[in-house]
Formats: C-alpha cells, sequence, structure tokens
C-alpha cells in the first residue's frame, strides 16, 4: 500500500476520507473531474476535450499504481468522490526526481479546506517517497484559492509565462511554482 487511508475534519466539520484511486473508480472520477471543468475557469482543459474512455481512464490510474514516484489520491463522501490530487512523476531518468501536481474540487467542496488537506497529505508522501526530490505545479495568475494553497504549502512562485491561457479571447498568465521534498 502507498498511501494508508486517512480521514480529514474540513472547516465544517465533515470527515471527508482521502484514500488512493483504485480502478475501479474510473468512471465516478471522470463524472467529478468533468464537473470541475465545467464549473472552474482554472483549469486548462475543456470539458469537451476531456472524453477519456473506460480504459483510458483505468490505465491512467494504474499508472499511479504502478508507478513509483507518482500518486493519485481521492477525496470520498457518502461513497461520493468529491475531488482529487495527483503528483505525476516523471518517467524520464533525468527528471524522475521531479513530480507535477493537479488537483481539483467539486463546486460545493471549494473553500473548505479540503485542497488544503490534500495538498498537505500529497506533499508528506512525497517527502517519504526516495525518489522524488521537487514537486511543481503550474497555476492561472487570476486562482486565488489555488496560489494560496500552494503557497501556504510551501511552494514558491519560479517564473511566469505572460499570456499563457486564451479564453474567449482573453489572456492569462501562468504561474510556475515548485517546493523541494
Ligand atoms: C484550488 C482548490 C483545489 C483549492 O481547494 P479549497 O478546498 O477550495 O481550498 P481551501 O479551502 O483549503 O483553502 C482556500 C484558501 O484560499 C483562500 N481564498 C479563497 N478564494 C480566494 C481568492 N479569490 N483569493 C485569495 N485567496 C482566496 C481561502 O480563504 C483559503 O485560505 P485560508 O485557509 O487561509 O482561509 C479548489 O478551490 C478547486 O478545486 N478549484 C477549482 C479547480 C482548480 O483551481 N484547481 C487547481 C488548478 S492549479
Amino acid at each position: 500500500m502507498k498511501f494508508k487511508p486517512r480521514s480529514v475534519r474540513l472547516k465544517d466539520e465533515r470527515s471527508v476520507l482521502l484514500r488512493m484511486a483504485l480502478v475501479e473508480n474510473a468512471e465516478a472520477l471522470r463524472r467529478t473531474i468533468q464537473t470541475y471543468l465545467i464549473s472552474s475557469p482554472y483549469v486548462p482543459l475543456t470539458p469537451e476535450e476531456f472524453t477519456p474512455g473506460p480504459q483510458e481512464e483505468e490505465a491512467w490510474i494504474q499508472g499511479f499504481i504502478d508507478q513509483e514516484n507518482s500518486l493519485l489520491l481521492v477525496a470520498e463522501y457518502e461513497n461520493e468522490i468529491v475531488g482529487n490530487i495527483d503528483l505525476t512523476g516523471s518517467h524520464r531518468m533525468r527528471m524522475r526526481h521531479t513530480g507535477m501536481i493537479g488537483m481539483g474540487l467539486r463546486q460545493e467542496w471549494r473553500n473548505t479546506g479540503l485542497g488544503s488537506h490534500l495538498l498537505r497529505e500529497m506533499i508528506r508522501w512525497a517527502e517519504l517517497n526516495p525518489i522524488l526530490e521537487i514537486v511543481w505545479l503550474e497555476v492561472y495568475a487570476t486562482n486565488g484559492a489555488g496560489r494560496r494553497i500552494y503557497e501556504q504549502a510551501g511552494f514558491q512562485q519560479i517564473g511566469t509565462v505572460p499570456d499563457f491561457f486564451k479564453s474567449e479571447g482573453t489572456y492569462t498568465d501562468k504561474v510556475i511554482m515548485s517546493r523541494q521534498v
């Protein structure tokens, strides 16, 4: 077992289970990701572009189970997946010590403290992982909640790519952040 499941308590006192994603969660996880792609302007993937087939989604989850420097966690409440965080370790020999983080929550679960809990658990895991040394991520410059939790978790802004994202003619900068683990 790569990650021991654990319960965390949110700001509203609800308890949510954080655990590794299993292949049999593929459809439930796909539905959750689809909802936050629709409800958030801060994930650079449109709902129309996110159309993995069942086998593709299962293979994606299996990859996290097999890959020593990678982890995919889900947040579960009353048997429903309400959010996820992934750390994708590089497959390349010269970058295996690095992993990129992505995450998202169903809209009704944002600003509850859940994102901070997921991030904290992921960093704790990365710190214990013998391969990983650097975790990094990319975030919309306008994503206030995202940037706040990353800063609180010890990430430092290491760069900006101006106008990297473009939506309906409006440009937004991309901020790159990293942290040693
Ligand atoms: C980003 C995300 C994962 C954060 O998770 P969360 O559970 O909402 O975050 P938390 O409740 O743990 O913390 C949010 C913090 O940001 C603060 N915050 C919220 N909106 C903010 C804003 N617009 N500007 C600045 N800070 C803000 C909150 O006050 C809180 O800080 P505090 O704990 O000091 O009070 C979640 O909001 C989400 O899924 N967003 C949509 C998808 C997304 O943006 N994914 C990340 C892509 S990089």
